[in-house]
C-alpha cells in the first residue's frame, strides 16, 4: 500500500535506500524482513533502510553507502555538492521543488532518453541524491542500476520479434554491463517463441536455441541460430560463453540445473529467469545470491520473476 511521502521526523541516517517496487511491494518487505533489515522511514518511492547489508532483489533500484550532507541553502547545497562530484544526478521526492531548483546547477543536461541497446544511459555513473529534509540532502555514490530508479525506457522493436520478452533481456544485460559478442557462442533454454533467441542474434552471437515448442518462422530464419526442439535440461554443459534461461520450471529444478554447469567449469556467464508461482521464498533467492559471482534483481520489464546473473566481474 502506498503511503504519503513523510519527512523524516527524527533525524535516523540510512545507509541505504531501496526504490520500491509497484507491484511487488510484500515481496520485497518479506526480503527486508527475511534479512532483518530495518526500515527507519518509508516514503512513496522508497524504503531508507539502517543497515546496507545486501542488495535486495525486489528493490527497482538500491542506493547503498547512503550519505547525508546539511545545507544553509540552494546556493551552499550546490557548493557542497560540487566540492564532492562535478556532476550529479538528482532523485526527486520530498520537497521536489527545492530538490529540483539545487539539481538546476549540478546535474547533466537533462535530455529525455530512449535507450538503444546495447548503450548505457547518459551520466549512469555520476552520484545521486535526493531530499530527505528542507536543509538534509541523502547522496550515494553507489547505485545498483544505471537510472536512480531502476526503469530502462528500450527503444523497441515492434516488428520482428514475437514478443516483447527480449526487454528482460536486454534490462539484465544492460545494468549487467556486458553482452554477447559476435561469434561467442551462447545457448537459450527455453526460447520459444524466440524474442530472446532473436535479441542474442541480434547481437551475431552463435545461437543455440532449445524448446518444446517451435520458434517463431521470422526469427528462424537467422543464420545464426540453430534450433533444438526438445527438453532444454537435456542439454548437458559444454564449453559456452554465455547461458541464458527462461525456462518455466521450479527454482528448485533450475538451481540444480546451473550447478551441473557451475561444476564443470564450461561457462562463467550466466543470465537466467527464476519463475516464482506463490509466495516467493526469500531462502530460495539466496541460494542463488550465495552462488559465486552472483546477484538476483527483479527487472522491472519482468513480471513475478527473479533474474539470477553470473558473471566474473560481480
Ligand atoms: C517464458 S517462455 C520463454 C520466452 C522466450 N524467452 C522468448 O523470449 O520468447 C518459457 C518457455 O519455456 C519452455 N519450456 C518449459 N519447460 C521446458 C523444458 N523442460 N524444455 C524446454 N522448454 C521448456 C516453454 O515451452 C516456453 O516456451
Amino acid at each position: 500500500m502506498l503511503r504519503k511521502p513523510q519527512l523524516l521526523s527524527t533525524r535516523v541516517i540510512p545507509r541505504q535506500i531501496a526504490i520500491r517496487p509497484k507491484d511487488f511491494q510484500k515481496e520485497l518487505l518479506d526480503e527486508l524482513k527475511y534479512h532483518r533489515a530495518t526500515v527507519v522511514n518509508s516514503t512513496a518511492l522508497t524504503h531508507w533502510i539502517q543497515e546496507d547489508r545486501f542488495e535486495p532483489a525486489w528493490a527497482d533500484c538500491v542506493w547503498r553507502d547512503v550519505k547525508s550532507l546539511e545545507f544553509d541553502s540552494i546556493k551552499d547545497a550546490q557548493k557542497k555538492l560540487r566540492e564532492i562530484s562535478p556532476r550529479w544526478r538528482y532523485h526527486g521526492e520530498l520537497l521536489h521543488r527545492r530538490g529540483a531548483l539545487i539539481a538546476e546547477g549540478v546535474t547533466g543536461k537533462k535530455k529525455s532518453e530512449v535507450l538503444q541497446f546495447p548503450n548505457l544511459p547518459l551520466y549512469s555513473s555520476d552520484p545521486v541524491f535526493t531530499l530527505a529534509e528542507s536543509n538534509l540532502l541523502l547522496y550515494s555514490h553507489s547505485v545498483s542500476r544505471p537510472t536512480p530508479d531502476g526503469y530502462l525506457p528500450f527503444q523497441e522493436n515492434k516488428e520482428v520479434p514475437p514478443s516483447r520478452a527480449y526487454l528482460k533481456l536486454w534490462e539484465a544485460l544492460t545494468l549487467l554491463g556486458d553482452w554477447p559478442k559476435p561469434g561467442e557462442s551462447v545457448v537459450d533454454l527455453g526460447s520459444s517463441p524466440g524474442s530472446w533467441t532473436w535479441a542474442l542474434s541480434q547481437l551475431k552471437a552463435n545461437v543455440l536455441s532449445i524448446d518444446r515448442s517451435d520458434l517463431s518462422e521470422q526469427v528462424l530464419r537467422d543464420p545464426n541460430i540453430e534450433f533444438r526442439r526438445g527438453d532444454a535440461f537435456s542439454i548437458k554443459p559444454t564449453p559456452m560463453d554465455w547461458v541464458f534461461s527462461d525456462v518455466i520450471c521450479f527454482p528448485q529444478k533450475l538451481f540444480e540445473y546451473v550447478q551441473t554447469w557451475l561444476e564443470s567449469g564450461h561457462c562463467k556467464r550466466f543470465v537466467c529467469n527464476i519463475k516464482l508461482t506463490g509466495e516467493a521464498d526469500p531462502a530460495v533467492i539466496d541460494q542463488f545470491k550465495k552462488l559465486p559471482h552472483s546477484r538476483v534483481i527483479h527487472v522491472l520489464h519482468g513480471k513475478h520473476e527473479l533474474t539470477w546473473i553470473c558473471h566474473p566481474k560481480i
